[in-house]
C-alpha cells in the first residue's frame, strides 16, 4: 500500500468531516418501502427514495425476478453481441418502446450507462450538443465523452438562451438538444413544448432523460412527454428502471430503429460490458405490467404529493413549486442541510440533505420524495417531525 497516497485521501476525508459535509451510508435491513428498518436509526419513514410507485417490494415484481433466476440462471458471462442476450431482453425492450410510444428501445445496466453510451456514439466530428445547465451528472459526463462534438450549455429552462445556442450551433450536424424531463434537484419540468418547437425550427434532434418522470408524470405514468401530450414528438428518450419501475437497476435508450441498431453496433457499454441481468429484466417487465394494470397507482402518488406539499406549506415551509414527486426545501448551507436531515432521521424520517457540489453553495436543500405507498398516517407522522425539527433548527417560528 502506498502510505502517502492513502494519507492524502484520509486528510481529504477529515476535511469533509470537519466541514459537516461528509456523507454517511445508511444500512437498510428490510426491502425499500414507505417505511424501512435501518441499522443506524431503527424503523423510519422513507422520504428519500425514488420508489415512486412503491414497486420495489411489490410481490409480482419480486416473483418475476425469482422466476427469472430459475429460468435464466445467473447470467451469460458474456457481452451482448457475443452471446450475452436473452429473449427477455428483447421482450423488455419491445415493451419499453411500446410504453413510450417509440419505435424501438435498448437496455443498459443503468441510465448512467445509457447516457454515457449514447452521446459519444452519435455525436461525431461536426456535431453539436446543447445541454440544460442543470442536467443530471450522467448527461454531463456522457456529453463530456463526446469529445469531438461542439458542446454548448443553456441557462436552466431559459428558452431565449437555448435559441441563442441553437443559432451558435448552426452549420453543425446533427445538433442535439438534451434535457432532463424532471430535474432531479429542483423537481421542476423541462419546457418540452417550447424545446420541441425550437428544435424543429433549427432542425435539431431532441433528447429527454425522463428518469424522474417515468411512473410519475402523465395520466398513465408514461412520463413528462405524456404529460405535455408530446408522444411521438421527441427523437430520443433515455430513462431508468432503477426508480419507479422496480428500483433495482437498469436503464434504456428509446428512439428510431436506426438509432437502436447504431447503438448495438457502436455504443461502447453495449460492446464491452455485460447486459442488464436477466432477473432484473424480468422484474422490470413485471413493474411495467403492474403500472399498466394499475393506473390508480399514479393517481395515489399524485394525491400523496398534493397532501404532503399542502402539509409542508401549512407548517410554514416554502417548497420549490412543481408538479413532480420531488419537493425541495431550500435551507441554505450544506452542513445545515446535512445536520437537519440527521435530526429528521432521529425523529423517524429518512430524508436526504443535498449540498455543494451537487447543488450550488448557499442553495443546499432537503429533498423530499413522495411514494404512492405512503399512507396518510405515515405522512402525518413525517409532517410532525418536520414541524418539530423546523422549530429546533430555527427555520420555523
Ligand atoms: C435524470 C437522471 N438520469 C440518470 C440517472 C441515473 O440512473 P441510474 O441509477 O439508472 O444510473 C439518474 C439517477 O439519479 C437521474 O436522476
Amino acid at each position: 500500500m502506498n502510505a502517502g497516497f492513502n494519507a492524502k485521501l484520509d486528510a481529504d476525508l477529515q476535511a469533509l468531516k470537519a466541514s459537516g459535509t461528509y456523507k454517511h451510508l445508511r444500512h437498510l435491513t428490510t426491502p425499500m418501502a414507505a417505511h424501512v428498518h435501518m441499522e443506524e436509526a431503527g424503523d423510519v419513514i422513507v422520504l428519500s427514495s425514488n420508489n415512486y410507485l412503491g414497486l420495489a417490494d411489490e410481490p409480482s415484481v419480486i416473483a418475476a425476478g425469482k422466476r427469472g433466476l430459475d429460468r435464466y440462471g445467473a447470467g451469460t458471462a458474456s457481452v451482448r453481441f457475443i452471446c450475452g442476450t436473452f429473449d427477455i431482453h428483447r421482450t423488455l425492450e419491445t415493451r419499453i418502446a411500446g410504453f413510450l410510444g417509440m419505435p424501438a428501445a435498448l437496455t443498459y445496466v443503468s441510465c448512467w450507462n445509457a447516457n454515457t453510451g449514447l452521446f459519444p456514439t452519435i455525436c461525431v466530428e461536426g456535431s453539436a450538443i446543447i445541454s440544460d445547465e442543470l442536467n443530471h451528472a450522467s448527461i454531463i459526463d456522457g456529453v463530456r465523452l463526446a469529445g469531438k462534438a461542439r458542446r454548448l450549455r443553456y441557462k436552466h429552462s431559459d428558452m431565449q438562451d437555448l435559441e441563442e445556442q441553437l443559432r451558435a450551433a448552426e452549420g453543425c450536424a446533427p445538433i442535439l438538444v438534451v434535457t432532463d424531463g424532471v430535474f432531479s434537484m429542483e423537481g421542476d419540468l423541462a419546457k418540452l413544448p417550447e424545446i420541441v418547437a425550437l428544435a424543429k425550427r433549427y432542425n435539431a434532434v431532441t433528447v429527454v432523460d425522463d428518469s424522474h418522470g417515468t411512473g410519475v408524470m402523465g395520466k398513465t405514468g408514461r412520463g413528462t412527454i405524456e404529460h405535455f401530450g408530446l408522444t411521438g414528438e421527441i427523437d430520443i428518450v433515455t430513462g431508468t428502471l432503477g426508480k419507479a419501475l422496480g428500483g433495482a437497476a437498469g436503464g434504456f435508450v428509446a428512439g428510431s430503429a436506426a438509432l437502436i441498431d447504431t447503438l448495438i453496433q457502436r455504443s461502447r457499454p453495449q460492446l464491452f460490458s455485460n447486459a442488464l441481468p436477466a432477473t432484473v429484466a424480468c422484474s422490470a417487465l413485471a413493474a411495467l405490467e403492474r403500472l399498466d394494470d394499475h393506473p390508480e397507482l399514479v393517481e395515489r402518488l399524485r394525491a400523496n404529493i398534493a397532501y404532503f406539499r399542502a402539509g409542508l406549506s401549512r407548517l410554514g415551509y416554502r417548497p420549490l413549486a412543481g408538479e413532480s414527486a420531488i419537493i425541495p426545501l431550500i435551507v441554505g448551507e450544506t452542513s445545515f442541510a446535512i445536520a437537519m436531515s440527521e435530526k429528521l432521521l432521529q425523529g423517524g424520517v429518512f430524508v436526504t440533505g443535498f449540498g455543494f457540489p451537487v447543488v450550488p453553495e448557499g442553495t443546499a436543500r432537503i429533498r423530499v420524495q413522495i411514494s404512492a405507498k405512503l399512507t396518510s398516517d405515515e405522512m402525518d407522522r413525517a409532517l410532525a417531525a418536520f414541524a418539530a425539527v423546523g422549530k429546533d433548527v430555527g427555520l420555523l417560528p
